[in-house]
């Protein structure tokens, strides 16, 4: 089947990696040149992928199905538009969207259906909200612009504010128009972090692997919050303190979610991501997204034994197979970032990568918001290039992700410590402390 891919990310590369690998004929549009996704495609459009219209107009006639990457399509109503066309698409109407779109209609829908699962919020519109919002409820708080800021937005109390004084002045900086002009203040959750990413035809969900990600620019979990740097997933699926029973609930708070914009006659499709904190009452959401995270899918997609096509069309058609494989390996996926990423990145650095190298690490390698020009790499100020690891003991995993890294010459930033046996360690002790009440 001839498949459109929207994205010029790693998460689109995997994706029409797997597409490939299950028989699909490749269309990419993406913004810019990424060269692992050029070299799958029959053919490329280099255009920003928001221009709904463009992207539409040039999928029809060439394409049977379409799977939409990034958000930002989404909110444009791109799978509307190329719905209408008669092109069915993997992922959410512009409406159904609104999950991930709008933090505060993702919030009131999960109140107005009663779900488990809730963080305490205020939606403010401006500062006298939001100084009666952190009158009700302190200062240990959470501040998040309601639209989307590519997964920056977030600035957590005791973290990135410090003193009553910062939330107002992020208050200043977002009524002032970043992230769309409004703000959620939400409780501030303790515990550990975890990715539950689902396919689902709108009325079914067909989970994929647990994954871990790491939204903090640098090693040990500290400063400011990225797009994510890296993630893993371990080989029974679950992470190590996460339980099985935890992983049900996370899932039926998903379910509930399905049934709930079922029911509001704004059904929706495509990829649900659940970002879920473990706290000590259980798994909260932090939040959704309305398509697969951008490192998480790295760790499930390099994974999946099934046809990803099969897949998609019965999604598209309603009718989702009820399971699908996935090789019992650890995973590790480690970006590679321009120096600076998560404040100031360098952008335009060349970069030198011995894919043939890279082959021989056993591990895979997924090119990002990279642009090839002249035979040569060069960042952007996004993430570059992604490197996954995969074994059955994540031992195995890190050190053919450490050995592809070596393959990777030039000025970037790695975090190293991404699935490390230490790093994991820390994080169920974190999450044993949490469980017995501290911090
Ligand atoms: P978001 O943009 O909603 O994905 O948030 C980005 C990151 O901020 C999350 O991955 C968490 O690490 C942190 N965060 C967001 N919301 C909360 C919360 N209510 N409590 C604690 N940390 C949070
Ligand atoms: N990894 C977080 C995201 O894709 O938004």
């Amino acid at each position: 089947m001839r498949v459109l891919v929207v994205g010029g990310g790693a998460r689109e590369h995997v994706a029409a990696w797997a597409l490939a690998r299950s028989g699909s004929k490749i269309y990419t549009v993406m913004k810019n040149n990424n060269p692992g996704l050029r070299r799958l495609s029959e053919e490329v459009l280099i255009h920003p992928e928001t221009d709904v219209e463009t992207v539409a107009s040039w999928a029809e006639g060439r394409v049977e199905m379409a799977f939409i990457g990034p958000e930002a399509p989404l909110e444009k109503g791109l799978v509307d538009i190329l719905e209408e066309r008669g092109i069915p698409t993997v992922g959410p109407s512009r409406e159904a969207a609104r999950l991930e779109t709008s933090k505060s209609f993702m919030r009131d829908l999960m109140r107005r259906h009663n779900l488990p699962g809730q963080v305490a919020y205020r939606y403010c519109e401006n500062m006298d909200d939001l100084r009666t919002a952190v009158g009700e409820m302190g200062t240990e708080v959470v501040v998040k612009p309601v639209g989307l800021t590519g997964g920056k937005g977030a600035r957590v109390y005791g973290e990135h504010l410090h003193g009553e004084e910062d939330i107002y002045r992020y208050g200043e900086e977002i009524f002032g128009g970043y992230g769309g002009g409004r703000l959620v203040v939400e409780e501030k959750l303790t515990g550990e972090e975890f990715t539950l990413q689902a396919f689902t035809d709108g009325r079914r969900l067909l989970p994929t692997p647990l994954v871990q990600d790491h939204k903090r620019a640098y090693e040990g979990d500290e400063g400011p919050n990225t797009g994510g740097m890296g993630s893993y997933s371990m080989a029974d699926h679950l992470l190590p303190f996460v339980t099985q029973e935890e992983r049900e609930q996370a899932l039926s708070i998903m379910q509930g979610v399905i049934d709930a914009m079922r029911e509001e006659g704004t059904p929706y499709k495509g990829i649900l991501y659940g970002q879920f904190m473990l706290t000590r009452d259980g798994p909260k959401v932090v939040e959704f997204n309305a398509r697969f995270g951008d490192p998480e899918a790295m760790n499930v997609l390099s994974i999946l034994d099934d046809p990803l096509e099969e897949i998609f069309r019965g999604l598209v058609s309603g009718d989702l197979p009820t399971k699908a494989s996935f090789r019992h390996l650890a995973t590790v996926c480690r970006y590679v970032v321009p120096v600076g990423y998560g404040s100031s990145p360098k952008k335009g650095v060349r970069l030198e990568v011995d894919e043939k190298r890279i082959r021989e690490s056993g591990a895979l390698l997924f090119y990002a918001s990279v642009d090839e020009r002249d035979g040569a790499v060069y960042t952007t100020t996004s993430r570059s290039l992604a490197v996954v690891g995969a074994s059955p003991e994540m031992k195995g995993a890190v050190e053919s992700c450490e050995r592809a890294l070596e393959a990777v010459r030039g000025e970037y930033y790695v975090r190293h410590d991404i699935g490390t046996p230490e790093a994991i360690e820390r994080k169920k002790r974190h999450m044993e402390q949490v469980r017995s009440g501290g911090q």
